[in-house]
Formats: structure tokens, C-alpha cells, sequence
């Protein structure tokens, strides 16, 4: 180890975008720091348990309405198609759609090197003979396709309403950058949680066991534990809150007392009741989630919902773009 590190602790050693999301988050009015650096190991654990919750209803419905429509699908895709997933943590659902569309490629891309290693290698046993090409990548900045897959129909796949993460710039800007990766002619399968009852809403984010807030919490003992932090954790509540203007359901650290606290050898101070905006989930109604993917380039071509519309599927293509009908 470098004398470097030695003296700076773990500060060092840390991501310096998670030091510059923290720092600028932080002194940012509102408070915000993405929702992207949830998920070290201890977040993305939590994620998963969060998963298996009573209240947190969109993953079972979201692989409950692909194993429905994996027939249809499997009718619409390309036979040799190249299967690109974005985020390829979603392990239940991944083999689902392997399974009912048999493609002759599938390229997952995730920002975590170790956790897409391991569902590769997963996967490759579950489908022998399919190549499996990893790419590790941040999907927010241009993904190089591996040459393997050059000449292949694409179909991108970006189950689990991950979209909802993004405002409507950022999700165009998405939308945008991967039918750039994917080309003109791929397809597309995306999930979107739909607008509902606050009711069924809140408590999913809210959860009686309180997995959504230690989720919510751990991305202070990461700040403390990465960047040199001393943010006492008592000092902080989570709260989930559904915000009807811009439909989404927001996660927020709220500071139960006057707190001040270092982070990076930097001083910070909150008053009781102010917070820090750690996520925002964005939710759709069939209108608003069409006029979405078509800003973004992507045609809707298919669609499907479970019998309660809690949750879309959207199947749309990269068509031609047209100024004059
Ligand atoms: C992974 C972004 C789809 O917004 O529902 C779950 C993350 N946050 N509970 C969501 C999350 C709190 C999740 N996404």
C-alpha cells in the first residue's frame, strides 16, 4: 500500500465520482446525492432483500408478467438476436426471457465488474452452448458492443422500472444513447411500474421491516466508511414520500435534530427536519410512458400489464425517424 493511502485512511482509496457526488450533494440546495451509490455490496444485498418484501410488489409482478407473455415474445424477437441487458442484476428474470426467445448472443452490461462476472458465469451454466459476453460498463456514458455481436438483431432489455431512477432529461438522454448502442431495427423490452394509490405505493418504499431504511441509511455508513466520514447515523430517519406533480415516490434522509458532521475532512451542518434526496422512482401511466419511449426514439410496438396495471412491459423498436408521416 501506498504511504499515501496509509495516512489518508480509506478517503484515498475511494471512487472520486462517490467523493464528488457526496461533496457536491451535500452542499447542494436541496440536498441530493444519486441514487447510483446505493449499491456497494452491503446496498446491493439490501436491494435484493428488498425485493422479497410483502410491500415492494414490482419485481414479482414484473417476473410473474414475463413469464405470462414469454410466448408472444418469443414470437416477436428476432431467432438470432443478440440479447443486450442494461443493469444485468436482475438474475430471476434474465432466464426467462433467455428461455423464450433463444438468442444466438447475450451481452450483459453492468457497472459492477464482480456481480456481472458471477451472473455470467451463472448464466453460461444455466444455458450451455449461448456466448456470453460481459461488458462492464457505467450505462450512462457510451457502451462499446463487443464485435461478436456486430451484425445480430439486437434486443435490449431493461427490466425492473430502473428507468424510474431518471427524470424525464435523463431518461430521454438513456433512451436516446441506447438506441445509438443498439442501432436502427433493434428492440427493445423495458419495464415501467405504472402511477397508482399512495396507498400501495408508500408502504413499498416504506416497508413494516424496515429493509427499504436500513437500504436508505447504508449509504450514510458508506459515506462514513469510504470517504472519511462522521455522520452520526442516529441523527437520521428514512422517509419515503409520494410527490403527485412529478409522480414519483422520493427517498430522502431526514436529520431528526441539528447535526454537523465532516465528510472528506470537510464541515457540514443540517437543522431538525431538513433532508438529504437519496432516490427518486418514477412512475408511469400508459400515456406518459409511451410519449417517454417515443422522445427517446424508441416506437412502442407491444405492450403488457398484469390484470391489476400495476406494471408494464413495453416492447418498442428503434424505427426510422420521421418528420413527415
Ligand atoms: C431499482 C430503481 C427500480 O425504484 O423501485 C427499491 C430501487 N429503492 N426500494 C425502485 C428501490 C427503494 C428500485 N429500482
Amino acid at each position: 500500500m501506498l504511504k499515501q493511502e496509509l495516512e489518508d485512511g480509506q478517503s484515498s482509496l475511494a471512487d472520486p465520482a462517490f467523493r464528488a457526488d457526496v461533496l457536491n450533494g451535500l452542499a447542494a440546495r436541496p440536498r441530493a446525492i444519486p441514487a447510483r451509490w446505493f449499491y456497494d455490496r452491503r446496498g446491493s444485498e439490501l436491494f435484493e432483500a428488498i425485493t422479497d418484501l410483502p410491500e415492494y410488489y414490482p419485481t414479482r409482478t414484473e417476473t410473474a408478467l414475463l413469464e405470462r407473455v414469454s410466448p408472444e415474445l418469443g414470437a416477436l424477437a428476432a431467432d438470432n438476436a443478440a440479447v443486450v441487458e442494461f443493469g444485468s442484476g436482475s438474475s430471476t428474470k434474465t432466464p426467462i426471457l433467455l428461455r423464450a426467445i433463444n438468442p444466438s448472443a447475450y451481452v450483459p452490461i453492468d457497472i459492477s465488474g464482480d456481480f456481472l462476472r458471477q451472473s455470467a458465469r451463472d448464466l453460461g451454466q444455466a444455458f450451455p452452448g449461448l456466448p456470453v459476453y460481459p461488458v462492464e460498463a457505467d450505462f450512462l456514458r457510451p457502451v462499446p458492443l463487443p464485435l461478436q455481436v456486430e451484425g445480430l438483431p439486437k434486443l435490449g432489455f431493461f427490466p425492473g422500472s430502473t428507468i424510474g431512477n431518471m427524470n424525464a432529461w435523463h431518461a430521454v438522454g438513456l433512451l436516446r444513447a441506447m438506441r445509438s448502442w443498439l442501432g436502427e431495427g433493434a428492440r427493445l423490452l423495458i419495464g415501467m411500474d405504472r402511477i397508482k394509490s399512495p396507498e400501495i405505493l408508500i408502504p413499498a418504499y416504506d416497508d413494516a421491516q424496515g429493509v427499504t431504511a436500513a437500504f436508505n441509511l447504508n449509504l450514510l455508513e458508506r459515506i462514513n466508511r469510504e470517504l472519511d466520514g462522521t455522520i452520526p447515523l442516529d441523527a437520521f430517519a428514512h422517509r419515503a414520500i409520494w410527490n403527485p406533480d412529478a409522480a414519483r415516490i422520493e427517498m430522502h434522509l431526514e436529520a431528526l435534530r441539528d447535526v454537523s458532521f465532516d465528510v472528506d475532512g470537510r464541515p457540514f451542518g443540517m437543522h431538525a427536519g431538513e433532508t438529504i434526496h437519496t432516490e427518486n422512482s418514477h412512475k408511469y401511466g400508459p400515456n406518459g410512458a409511451r410519449q417517454l419511449l417515443r422522445a427517446g426514439g424508441w416506437t412502442p410496438i407491444a405492450e403488457w400489464t398484469d390484470p391489476r396495471d400495476w406494471f408494464a412491459l413495453i416492447l418498442c423498436e428503434a424505427q426510422p425517424i420521421r418528420t413527415a408521416p
